[in-house]
């Protein structure tokens, strides 16, 4: 029954066409969704984040305060804990660099900080002790006001040269400032608060 077959021989190749089109939209759904993978990739883990660097905590060792009104003066120790954090998908390490304390603009102690890493998606916590001295104070400054009014504020800051690593592949240099504000309670020998920019 040749009208039959003719019927059959169009049915199949419609068929086909019908399944050929159906791969080509497979091929079509990969290529978008293996484009929308890499597309994730390079924005999330190939991103290079700025590692975020802060004094997290701090406690007062001592605090000796002199407020004789013609040379106040303060020797304070301090034990800070800094934080590094890392959001890469890949380690940050970073070069030996210093801490520096001051009261207004002028340096009233340093400490070192070691080079070593932050890891993958993490905080890397550092601990330094530091002497301030206020012997380097000049004598026409606010510090006498500042300890009467019992509420000494200090800035520290530091900077840090390293390279963000990702996949452990891809390196990349970036530097991290730590700018932060401590107050300190002059009576309670405490730190009250601490914000960083
Ligand atoms: C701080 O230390 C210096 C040097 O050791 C000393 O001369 C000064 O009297 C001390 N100040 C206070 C307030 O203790
Ligand atoms: C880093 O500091 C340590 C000790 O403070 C020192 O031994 C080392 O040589 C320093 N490294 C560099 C590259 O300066
Ligand atoms: C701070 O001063 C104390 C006493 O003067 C001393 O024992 C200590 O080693 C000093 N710490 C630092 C980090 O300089």
């Amino acid at each position: 029954m040749p009208a039959n077959h003719a019927k059959h021989d169009i049915e199949s190749s419609e068929l086909r066409k019908k399944k050929r089109m159906k791969c080509l939209a497979y091929v079509a759904a990969f290529a978008v969704f293996q484009t929308a993978i890499i597309l994730i990739f390079v924005l999330t883990i190939m991103k290079v984040r700025t590692p975020k660097f802060r004094v997290r905590s701090a406690n007062v060792e001592s605090f000796e305060v002199d407020r004789a009104a013609n040379n106040p003066s303060f020797n304070l120790t301090m034990n800070a804990e800094l934080g590094v954090k890392n959001a890469n998908f890949g380690n940050y390490k970073f070069q030996n660099s210093t801490i520096v304390f001051y009261y207004g603009d002028v340096s009233v102690g340093e400490a070192v900080i070691r080079k070593t890493k932050a890891g993958w998606r993490s905080t890397k916590k550092l601990n330094v002790v530091v002497n301030l001295s206020s012997n380097v104070v000049p004598s026409n400054s606010q510090l006498g006001n500042d300890l009467n009014s019992g509420v000494l504020t200090l800035h520290s800051r530091s900077t840090l040269n390293g390279k963000v690593e990702l996949l452990f592949i891809f390196k990349k240099k970036k530097s991290i400032k730590m700018d932060c504000t401590l107050t300190i309670a002059v009576t309670d020998k405490n730190v009250r608060g601490i914000s960083c920019k």
